[in-house]
């Protein structure tokens, strides 16, 4: 009997190990994982240079309170704001703490400048940010919000894509726009450059807030550091989590100095976030991913994955409808349910993950082996011939 509580539909295998791109099972069995934590293990299992990281900072310091200064936190503060269009930085421990964080640093701000009934954000339909109270509100869910009223309020909703709407929704009272840049959960569904761009005009014109949610697109996954890279936007808000931490729990809130201005002494903190052992590791993660080498390898590998994808998408029409998404972050759209699917790679030794919209997402380790996309090219193929 397990003593866990059935939140999680869990699939009945466990494993002792991980290297690089595969997990193993206690009797050696091997895994390519191609879920990676859900696009959490940037740079895959026990990633050499961050064992050493951890091993190093583990006999020096862990845990200093937030009351301290922590050296550490203000390197990787400065990696973040010397690479993206953050002026400054808040340190949590999640994607969903970051979202929260996100949301209040866009309240605050408003607060801060004497309009505080600016205080709702407009959100996509069914998007995703995170289980907290507030996250799921904001994500405008049923599935994921009932049974937990009541409604935490403040959020309005729009649907992908409808603009009209998306326009309307806007008011005297609207603080910020939140979405995703790209919906990981709602099925791999780009926001395109286009949109980024009309999305900024917007919120400039009404005098609101962008929050660009990249907990699950950031930090390279896309091929660019962020998602939103390509389309030259800087957003005012941004949450981060998954990939800096490379598997350590590690989140944070990026922003310009504009809406810094309201989170003063006091107005936000956290026991856990920012502590010296995360920071360390992010600052590893950073230096390795944040690298334009490094981020090139990424868009190149992941475009040759992408090509093959789209030849086995060609070749068996019926079964896949669509491949979606960018570098790795990847959707593979079917027809039908995904579940036998998924079963089967696994029957093959290819862990994969689902999405909404009958997607299998694929998120390989960034620093993925071209033989280990070739292999799993040739599973994926293999089980489409059996559908
Ligand atoms: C876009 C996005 N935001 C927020 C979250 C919540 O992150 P966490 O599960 O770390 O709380 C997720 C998690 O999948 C996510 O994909």
């Amino acid at each position: 009997m397990s003593f866990l509580a059935k939140n999680y539909n869990r699939k009945k295998i466990s494993f002792v190990r991980g290297k690089g791109s595969y997990l193993y099972t206690a009797n050696g069995t091997k895994y390519l994982d191609f879920v990676q934590g859900i696009a959490v293990n940037s740079l895959g299992h026990a990633h050499p240079e961050l064992v050493k990281t951890i091993n190093k900072q583990s006999k020096k310091l862990w845990h200093v309170s937030n009351a301290f200064l922590i050296p550490e936190g203000e390197k990787l503060a400065k990696k973040l704001a010397k690479k993206t269009f953050a002026e400054y930085v808040i340190f949590q421990n999640s994607g969903t703490e970051a979202t929260e964080a996100a949301i209040k640093v866009a309240r605050r701000y408003f607060y801060s400048i004497g309009k505080p009934n600016k205080n709702r954000i407009l959100c996509i339909k069914n998007s995703f940010h995170g289980r907290t109270l507030a996250a799921i509100f904001a994500s405008g869910s049923k599935k994921m919000t009932e049974g937990f009223g009541p409604k935490v309020g403040g959020f309005d909703h729009f649907k992908f894509g409808d603009h009209k709407s998306l326009k309307n929704k806007i008011t005297k009272d609207t603080a910020a726009i939140m979405i995703e840049t790209i919906m990981g959960e709602g099925g791999i569904k780009e926001v395109p450059d286009w949109c980024i761009k009309g999305l900024r005009k917007i919120c400039d014109k009404k005098k609101i807030l962008l929050i660009l949610d990249e907990v699950q697109c950031g930090i390279g996954r896309s091929g660019d550091f962020f998602a939103f890279d390509k389309s030259k936007v800087k957003p005012d808000i941004v949450p981060i989590a998954k990939g800096i931490g490379g598997g350590f729990p590690l989140g944070a809130v990026l922003m310009n100095k504009k809406v810094a201005s309201g989170m003063t002494a006091g107005t936000h903190g956290s026991t856990f976030g920012g502590n010296p052992l995360a920071m360390q590791i992010g600052n590893k993660v950073m230096d390795i991913v944040a690298n334009k080498n490094f981020l090139r390898n990424v868009k190149k590998n992941s475009e040759y994955f992408h090509n093959e994808l789209k030849k086995i998408k060609k070749n068996f029409p019926k079964v896949i409808k669509e491949i979606r998404g960018r570098g790795f972050l990847i959707g593979i759209q079917l027809y039908q349910d995904q579940t036998n699917f998924i079963k089967a790679l696994m029957k093959n030794k290819l862990l994969t993950i689902k999405a909404a919209e009958n997607v299998i997402r694929i998120l390989p380790p960034l620093n993925v082996k071209k033989e280990d996309l070739d292999k799993a090219i040739k599973i994926i193929n293999k089980v489409c011939e059996k559908f």
